[in-house]
């Protein structure tokens, strides 16, 4: 599928979507990072950047983490927030999602937050849509994950102060995840150069070489002096046949206490969940002083909050 990665910025290059990302400036990460630094660092617990405003989020998709975090940022944005219900939506008596949108549209609906097991939805509605309507992609398909992305950056220059000189490994399913190809990108933007990616072949993308970054078929000796680990689900519901079993999966690649050793010692580990305990993580690791999964999930708040304002701001 070939996307239009310029479509989320305006003549300026200021953001008026998020959909991927492709194409964004170190700047532009920055800015996010910096701007969710203020709203994490303020004693205020709510602020009226998104007052007047009506945030609808339509996840076609199962979510706990950005589902819940881009509620709770848009009502600490002071913004009207409605969740669609999808499963008793007119979408299943054959409406489409366009015309969904323009429903909601004439509702004033302002942003939509968008979640779909087809990749590209997110670019198609944003394409269709008029153009005072903001869409931010919540993860479509196997192609993007851009918000979680940036609460991995967040989470990481909170950890290590800083991207220069990192040696960070992404282990597991990379040619399923979205999180993944969001995260590459991201790291290669912020020039993090040292980028493992540690898994079964048959789990690589097919255009792995044109990656850049080092694969490696062990696990211990691809995290070996790792400033960050970051593990992924085994993305089941997205295999069209078994390609590993879980106890092979867990004997190859479940990350343990014993095999974190060959990291540097303040290695930090990563997963956007959901975790599946005994399958690419053990309790241990996942509960352990080295796992900072529920700040990625906290950071979750803020990063959307930075992202929802600053591209509401660029409209006005
Ligand atoms: N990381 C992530 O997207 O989690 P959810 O599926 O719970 O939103």
């Amino acid at each position: 599928m070939n996307f239009d990665y310029k479509l989320q910025f305006d003549k300026d290059n200021k953001l008026k979507h998020f959909l991927n990302i492709e194409n964004l400036s170190e700047l532009h990460i920055k800015e996010i990072i910096s701007k969710a630094d203020e709203y994490e660092k303020s004693k205020k617990n709510k602020f009226y950047d998104l007052e007047g405003k009506t945030v609808a989020s339509l996840f076609f998709e199962p979510s706990t983490r950005t589902k819940t975090t881009f509620e709770l940022a848009s009502k600490k944005l002071s913004a009207d927030f409605i969740n669609i219900d999808i499963a008793n939506s007119s979408t299943l008596k054959g409406e489409s999602i366009i015309d969904m949108i323009k429903t909601l549209e004439a509702m004033s609906c302002d942003m939509f937050i968008v979640r779909h097991s087809i990749s590209g939805t997110p670019h198609y509605i944003a394409k269709e849509v008029g153009g005072s309507i903001c869409i931010i992609n919540a993860g479509d398909g196997t192609h993007s994950h851009p918000t979680q992305a940036m609460l991995d950056m967040y989470t990481i220059k909170k950890y290590k102060g800083g991207f220069q000189g990192l040696n960070v490994s992404i282990v597991g399913d990379i040619l399923h995840s979205r999180v993944a190809k969001s995260l590459i990108s991201s790291l290669k933007i912020l020039s993090v150069n040292n980028i493992n990616v540690i898994g079964p072949k048959n789990l690589m993308p097919d255009n792995l070489d044109k990656l850049d970054v080092n694969y490696h078929n062990d696990l211990e000796s691809g995290i070996n002096e790792s400033d960050v680990i970051i593990m992924l689900r085994l993305q089941k519901e997205r295999m069209h046949e078994s390609l590993i079993s879980i106890e092979d999966y867990y004997k190859k690649y479940g990350l343990t206490q014993s095999k974190i050793k060959s990291a540097k010692k303040d290695v930090i580990v990563m997963h956007p969940g959901p975790i599946n305990r005994g399958v690419e993580i053990d309790s241990d690791v996942a509960d352990g002083s080295n796992s900072v999964i529920l700040d990625q999930v906290a950071a979750g708040i803020s990063i959307r909050m930075a992202i929802m304002s600053l591209i509401l701001n660029n409209r006005n």
